[in-house]
């Protein structure tokens, strides 16, 4: 694996800490850099008991922000002195869970029984668990009874002392369980190290949490109040990124539109999207998600004017049914929510637009259901994301009654599938014979005289090329639409704005 490193800071902090004085007390950089200094010592001190490397690997289970945060922690452990891969036959692998629905929980546990073989080969194999499930204290109740061989688990709102549990669990050979779950979610910790998946783009959080509520959802149970972070520390960030190589960033909160609410000095999202913009380096600028009742005019205005800003927007629908949308706390109509895509397609023709689906809400009638029919043939989604409802305990759709029975979700699934599907083909092929900028991400994994890319749409392009294209913008022609992606051929070189 080869990450790129971020934050010299971070190195240069823990150059000048000092193991023989005590740890500082402020809950910080500082704090974390000390004990990642005394992780590394450990470390260091195992790997010439054992004469090898020590090797770590951290798997992602859902969305973008889980992603984001697996690099904080492949920062941490590189920094430790691990030697990081993508094999979970490790001396630490570490999960990074979701819990936005059961499945995503039943998947970590069959997962961990996958380890057994590597943890009787060896035995002193430390296995964590992360992230949002382990906001749920029903599931830290499952690992102290069921799993006590999970040696590490960590919420969402104490990433930034991972590399201080880390030592309490290297230091700690008798295999006790170190649990940290609690504490404070209005606290965000800036200049964490990450290792980068990609040279040349990255995902920058610029908030956490969610106050909406929407009635089936666990993310402001698990992440916790919504907090941006301050304007001038996310544009420090993406300042840095952008020396660093990066051209594309995706900017992540739950909600991104309603950016800045409750910052001492007021910043809508807009405006932060104006900073950014300016930013040199940065050619390509994508954000993640919008929710329709906060898209401001403001937004599509700095959208449609941008060189940088993506021509793609995800905004979940969630419903068609204006009754379903009540009950799920969306505040917004299907009247609305048409009216804002109508106006997106009138202002950007070329946009693309995504979104999220759930079948099956509690008292969803075969009649709400056309109604989202209805809602997805009139906007045309380029793709779809469709989900069945699951049912998360502690949220108020749990307490309703009328829950729909399987047989009838999963026929309404098939058939929204099918329709986001079609259509997804269709709209996708309407860019066919276009010349459009393509960034360049990687070799094809099937076939590797092709290179890989995304038009600003996030239309995925193969095309004949060869590796020193990769990071690089170039102009493809998309020759012959395969469904969902293109195969296309390359017109021209590197250019500066995508
Ligand atoms: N059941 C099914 N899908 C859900 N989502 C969120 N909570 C649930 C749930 N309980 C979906 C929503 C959201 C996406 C990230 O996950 O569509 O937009
Ligand atoms: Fe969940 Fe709604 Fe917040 Fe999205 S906006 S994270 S669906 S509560």
């Amino acid at each position: 694996m080869n990450g790129v490193f971020e934050s010299e800071e971070f190195r240069r902090l823990i150059q000048h800490t000092d193991l023989e004085k005590e740890p500082p007390e402020e809950d910080g950089s500082a704090r974390q850099a000390y004990f990642l200094k005394e992780a590394s010592e450990l470390i260091r001190e195992k790997e010439e008991k054992l004469g090898r490397r020590m090797t770590a690997c951290v798997v992602t289970f859902g969305c973008q922000m889980n992603e984001r945060d697996s690099e904080k922690l492949r920062g941490i452990l590189a920094l430790a002195g691990y030697e990081m891969t993508d094999s979970e036959d490790a001396d630490l692998v570490l999960y990074n869970t979701c819990t936005v629905r059961e499945n995503a929980n039943i998947r970590v546990y069959g997962r961990l029984g996958g380890l057994s073989a590597y943890r009787k080969k060896n035995p002193e194999m430390i296995i964590g668990l992360c992230g949002c499930m382990m906001q749920e204290p029903d599931e830290i109740e499952k690992i102290r009874k069921d799993f006590r061989y999970v040696r590490l688990v960590f919420g969402t709102h104490n990433l930034h002392r991972f590399a201080e549990l880390l030592v309490r669990v290297l230091l700690s050979d008798k295999g006790e369980q170190v649990i940290e779950v609690a504490g404070k979610d209005d606290h965000i910790v800036e200049n964490l190290p990450a290792e980068r998946t990609y040279l040349f783009k990255s995902g920058v959080n610029i908030m956490f949490g969610c106050n909406n509520f929407c009635t089936y959802c666990i993310v402001p149970y698990v992440r916790g109040r919504e907090k941006s972070r301050k304007p001038e520390d996310i544009v420090r960030e993406i300042t840095e990124l952008a020396r660093d190589g990066v051209k594309e960033v995706m900017l992540l909160g739950q909600n991104v539109n309603s950016y800045g609410r409750g910052l001492l000095e007021p910043c809508s999202f807009a405006e932060l999207l104006q900073m950014v913009e300016k930013i040199d380096g940065i050619e390509r600028i994508r954000f993640m998600t919008s929710h329709p009742k906060d898209l401001s005019d403001d937004l599509i205005e700095a959208m449609k004017h941008s060189e940088k800003i993506c021509r793609h927007l995800h905004l979940p629908l969630q419903s068609g049914s204006d009754r379903i949308l009540s009950a799920m706390n969306r505040h917004y109509t299907s009247e609305t929510y048409l009216e804002l895509a109508r106006k997106l397609r009138r202002e950007m023709p070329d946009l693309s637009l995504t979104t999220d689906i759930i079948v099956g809400f509690p008292g969803e009638t075969e009649e709400d259901f056309q109604q989202t029919l209805d809602v997805v043939r009139k906007v045309r989604y380029d793709s779809a994301f469709t989900f069945i409802y699951s049912k998360r305990s502690g949220t108020a759709a749990a307490r309703m009654e009328d829950q729909v029975p399987d047989e009838v979700v999963h026929d309404r699934f098939d058939r929204l599938l099918k329709e986001v599907q079609k259509i997804g083909r269709e709209e996708t092929s309407r860019f066919e014979g276009q010349t459009l900028p393509v960034l360049v991400e990687r070799v094809n994994r099937e076939d590797d005289s092709l290179m890989t890319g995304r038009t600003s749409q996030n239309t995925v392009v193969h095309f004949p090329g060869d590796c020193s294209l990769i990071g690089q913008i170039v102009d493809v022609r998309l020759d012959s639409c395969k469904g969902f992606y293109y195969i296309g051929t390359m017109t021209g070189g590197n250019h500066a704005a995508g």
